[in-house]
């Protein structure tokens, strides 16, 4: 009785483990696109124009000191005006969207990505 139990729970992980390496095999097949960079029209202006522009407008309003409404404003904001620090700041005082919430972190990683992208146009 003792050894049937033994055994049931052994064949039952086996079971269990050749389930999620199955199942975890499946994933990867099925969960993997074609990589495709991200871009500043596709996926990036949307959210600056969604959160930014009321002050980072051209010109800029309520004392923000620069627009993001171009493509080549938002690039050098990146590389020179800490513009992904800015909104992955833990810090209220220095977090953009200025006063405001924090972004979705989803919002936060397409911005990031765009980065390692290589912060291409379209
Ligand atoms: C309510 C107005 C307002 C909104 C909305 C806003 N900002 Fe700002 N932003 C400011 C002000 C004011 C400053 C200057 C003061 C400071 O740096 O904290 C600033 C500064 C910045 C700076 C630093 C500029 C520099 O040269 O140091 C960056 C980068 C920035 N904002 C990005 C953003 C981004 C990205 C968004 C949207 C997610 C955003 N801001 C939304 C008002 C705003």
């Amino acid at each position: 009785m003792k050894r049937n139990l033994l055994q049931m729970i052994l064949l039952s992980s086996m079971m269990i483990l050749m389930g999620c390496t199955a199942a975890s095999e499946e994933d990867l097949i099925d969960a993997t696109p074609i990589p495709e960079a991200l871009t500043f029209n596709e996926d990036v202006k949307p959210i600056i124009d969604n959160n930014c522009i009321t002050c980072h407008s051209n010109p800029p309003q309520n004392g923000a000191p620069m627009p993001l409404v171009s493509y080549e404003n938002v690039k050098e904001a990146v590389q020179n005006r800490n513009l992904i620090g800015r909104i992955s700041s833990q810090n209220p005082a220095f977090l953009m969207p200025f006063g405001g919430q924090r972004l979705p972190q989803n919002l936060i990683d397409i911005i990031i990505q765009w980065n390692e992208d290589g912060l291409i146009e379209e």
